[in-house]
């Protein structure tokens, strides 16, 4: 099978494309990439100089560029390109209508004409913030926050109805909160890690008690592999775990493992709509597949902070200007 891989130089098409480059070398993967300030085409460097993986520069907003990488014999897309970081959606909205939705619009189209499979990334943040004790199924009515979580909604709106119109093969996957390794150091685990590790204080949004689920990024590209090969046409699947945390507590255990001290914690402005909690029903996805993940919570932060712990340099890789910028926007001068 053929694969393009779209932001495939990004955190999860990283871990994806190395997964599936160990796994299932029987694949023929391509990667699609904008190479924006979250995607790094050096993570996937020895895949492609030995001849594993083919890489091509390119915008999936742009038709011309997605319509030749998908001539040369593509049978499916993965869509991993999108913009990704809630505050940043809140800062500049556009970047994250024109990829998150226009891009996948274009994407829809050009699989279509070809017939060729679309397996797309939404994420568990298009429901909105749940109850304490709700838990949404992918039939509860979206709802979403922030410029972000609107953007995905939207796309998978849009890849729905081109599923009933076009007939097109599209199969929508809502995953919770990703870990692991390659993730831009935006987010608050690789974020947390970098600066506990120089000894500065970490900004915890709010009152710290907001809870997210989390899934450590090899069970999330075992859960890839299984829909790779049986997709469901017109499905949408939530990709959950039990391990729903507070964020208070994901610091903490950050903090100890760092060997740092607590006075490190700092209590900042909460994120303007912050959601609350994320917690998604994954039966569907785990009675279709038979999967279930591997890593509880523990075990999956320690593989984590094990990774970054060993490749210090990836970290120290991304304090571009553009990095220190935007900190200096988000945190002023934490
Ligand atoms: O739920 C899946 C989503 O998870 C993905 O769809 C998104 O692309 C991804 O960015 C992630 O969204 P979150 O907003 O949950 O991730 P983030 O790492 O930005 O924040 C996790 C929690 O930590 C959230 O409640 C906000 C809080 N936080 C985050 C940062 C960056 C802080 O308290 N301080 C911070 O500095």
């Amino acid at each position: 099978m053929n694969i393009l891989i779209t932001g495939g130089c990004g955190f999860l098409g990283t871990n994806l494309v190395h997964f599936l480059a160990e796994n299932r070398p029987e694949y023929h993967l391509t990667v699609f990439d904008l190479l924006t300030y979250a995607g790094t085409k050096s993570n996937i460097k020895r895949l492609i100089s030995e001849k594993r993986v083919t890489f091509v520069h390119g915008d999936i907003c742009e038709p011309g560029q997605v319509s030749s990488a998908l001539d040369s014999g593509i049978d499916m897309v993965i869509n991993l390109a999108a913009e990704t970081h809630v505050d940043r959606s809140i800062m500049y909205p556009a970047d994250f209508i024109r990829t998150n939705i226009y891009g996948v619009q274009v994407l829809a189209e050009q699989c279509r004409s070809r017939s060729i499979s679309l397996l797309h990334m939404s994420t568990d943040e298009v429901y909105g913030s749940s109850d304490d004790d709700e838990s949404f199924t992918e039939e509860t009515l979206l709802q979403p926050s922030s410029p972000y979580s609107a953007s995905k909604a939207a796309a998978d709106l849009l890849l729905m109805a081109a599923h009933k119109t076009h007939g097109l093969d599209v199969m929508i996957i809502r995953p919770v909160n990703n870990m692991g390794p390659y993730q831009y150091p935006e987010k608050i685990i690789p974020l947390f890690i970098d600066r506990l590790s120089m000894g500065l204080p970490v900004p915890v949004y709010g009152d710290g008690m907001q809870i997210r689920t989390w899934l450590h990024t090899e069970d999330f590209c075992y859960a890839m592999e299984l829909a790779i090969d049986n997709l469901v046409a017109g499905g949408i699947f939530n990709l959950s775990s039990k391990n729903e945390v507070r964020n208070i507590e994901l610091v903490k255990k950050l903090v100890a493992m760092l060997e740092q001290s607590e006075d490190l914690i700092r209590f900042v402005d909460d994120r303007p709509g912050h959601d609350r909690k994320y917690s998604t029903d994954g039966s569907k996805f785990m009675n279709q597949y038979g999967w279930m993940p591997r890593f509880d919570f523990d075990k999956a932060l320690k593989k984590t902070v094990d990774w970054y712990r060993a490749n210090p340099d990836w970290l120290k890789k991304h304090h571009t200007k553009e990095f220190e910028e935007y900190c200096r926007k988000q945190y002023g001068s934490l």
